[in-house]
């Protein structure tokens, strides 16, 4: 943090991962295989296969092969490859902003054109737009890409949702990345769907990315899943991997991953109790301090995304008091797109005293602009 903030004595509340240990089944499987002295080259083994499987299973009833699993040191990785495997540069990629900053720079870094299909907000929430993503499809239209459940909005998408936008890609021959890595995180009356299991005809136009990182709290280990179903696209992604040799996962993100999905369910159940407490809480406050409107309640993720857009009608600049004045260190919304700009981004992933610390400092600061 003191290297992005200069300002000392922040409340961390900014980068999307949480304050809480990895479950102890994690720790004690990484600190066995620490133990054994020899860290050398390793394949992805059956068993490692198996425990993905049977997550996706038991989670959302969905039945992978094996063999349509691609695994791939990170997301964002895989993002930048899927970009590499399924567009030529001057191709047109989706994506529905705001959104996680990375969709932006994987597609403009490759010299592939952004199409902005913003997501619309309807008082308590927010939908895609498929009028004017119809409008903006061309011939050169290749690629979505979707953030499901959504960073920074919260939304989780329903199946019908995700049905009518499966449809029009179906249509119109455009392939789906759907970036699942929050799907772990879903709050009680939302369920996650798979992309590839909302409309028939997306299990050919899927490229699914999920991971144990967000939810177990290891995403500095880099272990992520692919999962590809067309043989097509599977060549095209895999070629891409064997180019870049990165096809092989280090030693203790499988490790990782094999005691987490095997063992760290329970850990997982008590985690999103506690955070949907956290989230009523945040909410409770939020509501509660002059100029802070946090109209729509995220469904599933840790992020709460806040607007401040009362504090910039009235020329405050909200970073400022937000970061220097209250002490909190947040992601800036504009970061996110355009669509962005007014509003922060809060992680409530952390303990309950640290929320209330933040939101003391947060109602100190704008009780000097609204005194009343
Ligand atoms: C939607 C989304 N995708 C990907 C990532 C990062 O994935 P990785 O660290 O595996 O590259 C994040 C992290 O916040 C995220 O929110």
């Amino acid at each position: 943090m003191e290297s992005l903030f200069p300002e000392n004595d922040l409340l961390p509340l900014w980068v999307a991962d949480m304050d809480f240990p990895s479950p102890p089944e994690v720790t004690r499987a990484l600190v066995r295989r620490a133990r054994h002295p020899a860290y050398g080259y390793t394949l992805t083994s059956e068993h490692y296969y198996d425990a993905v499987r049977k997550w996706l299973f038991k989670r959302f009833q969905w039945d992978v092969c094996q063999e349509d699993i691609l695994t791939t040191p990170g997301i964002v990785t895989a993002l930048a490859l899927c970009i590499e495997a399924f567009t030529a540069p001057g191709d047109e990629v989706v994506i529905q902003p705001p959104v996680y900053p990375p969709f932006f720079s994987v597609v403009t870094q490759a010299g592939r054109h952004l199409i902005l299909n913003p997501l619309r907000q309807t008082g308590e929430t927010y939908l895609m737009d498929l009028d004017d993503l119809k409008e903006k499809i061309s011939p050169r239209t290749k690629l979505l890409l979707l953030c499901s459940p959504h960073n920074p909005v919260g939304r989780v998408w329903t199946r019908e949702e995700l049905c009518a936008l499966g449809e029009l890609c179906e249509r119109q021959g455009i392939t789906v990345i759907s970036d699942e890595i929050h799907a772990d995180l879903v709050f009680p009356g939302h369920t996650h769907t798979p992309t590839a299991l909302s409309h028939p005809g997306l299990p050919g136009r899927t490229v699914t990315c999920t991971a144990p990182s967000k939810t177990f709290n290891i995403p500095g280990l880099y272990g992520s899943n692919i999962i590809i179903s067309d043989r097509v696209l599977k060549e095209a992604y895999q070629a891409v991997l064997e180019r870049f040799h990165l096809s092989s996962l280090n030693l203790f993100a499988l490790e990782s991953a094999v005691a987490a999905y095997s063992s760290g369910e329970p850990w997982l159940e008590s985690l999103l109790d506690y955070l949907y407490k956290n989230l009523f809480y945040l909410r409770n406050h939020l509501r509660a301090i002059p100029g802070v409107e946090f109209p729509v309640l995220p469904q599933g993720t840790t992020l709460a995304w806040i607007s401040f857009k009362p504090w910039l009608k009235r020329g405050l600049d909200y970073r400022d008091l937000v970061i220097r004045r209250a002490g909190i260190a947040l992601n800036d919304g504009s970061d996110f797109g355009e669509e962005g700009s007014g509003y922060m981004r809060l992680n409530f992933a952390c303990p309950r005293p640290l929320l209330k610390q933040a939101m003391d400092r947060l109602e100190d600061a704008s009780r000097l602009f609204w005194p009343e």
